[in-house]
């Protein structure tokens, strides 16, 4: 039996939430570990399963990590690479988790030799790692698939080229940003992502004694060098997980304290969209309140790369666009396959229909409770979303895709007056 949450609505989110780090800054700053000669500590890591299962890959790699801290929001953890041994991401764990690819970059250019699973499809797309591949290429390693896996080498080491992105992808850049650190000679990363994770990502690498510049534009230069040393690093918040519940407080018509730092500077188009549908955000100490204004106005999105609209936000939105006073219309241009929740929201009387890459949400007077199924990770918050604004009882199934990345949300939830009981 798969896990399931219930839910009764309608509720109503008040109180505040703590944000933790950012799941996918944290899982490249924890492959970026392989890097050094010396440890890596890092604070903020959040408590999720995707993190325990890059943790688990790399210790099966050979690193020794041990957890200093632990709370419910986050984690310190101390990473040690001095006996790495093993060189292969097998495909039990890359299905499991398509984030580590990201052990490739670091691997091949520190041990010159990597062996990771070809990830397959997922569930909201195709996702090739072709870019990731011949970026690598471009730095002199020789890529050869295999029965499922690719084979990387570069015997004599990475040198440094210029790579120009033919689109934006966001592990792309972080994969071969961490290739280039100790490749010889100078990179040149053109259209490059970037995302706040990608930053911190370069930010964390130049603690530990990496040569990069241009980090959050689309033009990142790395000098290499011979080698990194120790460094502590604070994974930068979850702006994801600060967006998803400024939604909660819009779709319920409540509101909440986000506490976490500087998350408005992280949300300019997300705030900005969420201001024209009624909500109001103001600056707290140490983050952002959000409050309904008692409407939903209908808008339009369109997701784009940094720092356009994040499709890691348009379920949630699209959630609340269900109940808006008026026709919205989303455009998801990252993945070709992000409208599974889609299905699941018409069961609970939302009217929605999808053309292509473009979903228009009729806005209704109310959602009404239904037996549901979460499809991937962004989309169940945006059932749980759906359900607290829905009259009566929402049963979610398969909401494990919930854990790999948001961390505590019942706790989290309950700490606002929201009640969520997991089945
Ligand atoms: N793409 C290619 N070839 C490549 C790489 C990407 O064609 O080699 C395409 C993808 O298929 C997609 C587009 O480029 O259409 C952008 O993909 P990107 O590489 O940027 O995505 P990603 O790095 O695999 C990260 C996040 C995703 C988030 C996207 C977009 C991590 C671990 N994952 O994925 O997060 O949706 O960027 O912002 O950072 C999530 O957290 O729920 C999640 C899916």
């Amino acid at each position: 039996m798969t896990a399931k949450i219930e839910i009764i609505g309608p509720q109503k989110i008040n109180g505040a939430v703590h944000i933790s780090g950012a799941k996918n800054a944290a899982l490249p700053l924890l492959a970026a570990s392989l890097l050094s000669n010396d440890s890596l500590l890092l604070k903020n890591i959040p408590p999720l399963v995707d993190v325990r299962t890059m943790l688990s890959l790399l210790e099966e790699l050979g690193v020794s990590f041990h957890i200093i801290s632990d709370s419910v929001v986050s984690q310190t953890i101390s990473l040690k690479t001095d006996s790495v041994n093993n060189f292969t991401a097998p495909y039990e764990i890359v299905k499991k988790m398509r984030a580590s690819i990201l052990i490739l970059g670091p691997l091949l250019s520190k041990f010159g030799v990597c062996t990771v699973s070809l990830p397959g499809g997922c569930a909201i797309g195709v996702r090739p790692i072709d870019l990731h591949l011949k970026g690598m290429e471009a730095l002199g390693a020789k890529i050869e698939l295999k029965d499922g896996y690719v084979h990387a080498t570069a015997p004599n080491g990475l040198r440094g080229a210029e790579i120009d992105f033919p689109i934006v992808t966001v592990t792309g850049t972080e994969n071969i940003l961490m290739a280039a650190v100790l490749a010889s000679g100078t990179t040149v990363l053109k259209n490059a992502a970037r995302e706040p994770e990608v930053v911190d990502l370069a930010n964390c690498l130049n603690k530990m004694g990496a040569d990069i510049s241009g980090h959050g534009t689309d033009t990142i230069i790395v000098n290499g060098v011979a080698n990194l040393h120790h460094a502590e690093h604070s994974v930068v918040p979850d702006r994801i997980e600060a967006g998803t519940y400024a939604i909660a407080a819009g779709i319920t018509g409540g509101a909440v304290d986000l506490l976490g730092g500087n998350l408005r500077e992280l949300l300019p188009s997300f705030i900005e969209k969420m201001e024209q549908t009624g909500l109001i955000f103001s600056d707290i100490d140490n983050g952002l309140r959000v409050q309904s204004s008692g409407n939903i106005y209908p808008i339009d999105i369109s997701t784009e790369p940094y720092p356009g609209f994040p499709t890691d936000l348009q379920a949630q939105t699209m959630a609340m666009l269900c109940l808006a006073d008026g026709i919205s219309n989303i455009c998801e241009n990252i993945w070709e396959n992000r409208f599974m929740h889609v299905a699941e929201l018409l069961r609970m009387g939302a009217d929605i229909e999808i053309h292509n890459a473009h979903a228009k949400v009729s806005g209704v007077k109310k959602l009404t409770g239904a037996q549901v199924m979460a499809t991937d990770l962004r989309a169940s918050f945006s059932l749980v979303l759906a359900a607290l604004a829905a009259n009566g009882k929402t049963v979610i199934d398969r909401v494990y895709h919930l854990d790999r990345g948001y961390s505590c949300v019942k706790e989290k939830l309950a700490g606002c007056g929201v009640v969520i009981n997991r089945l």
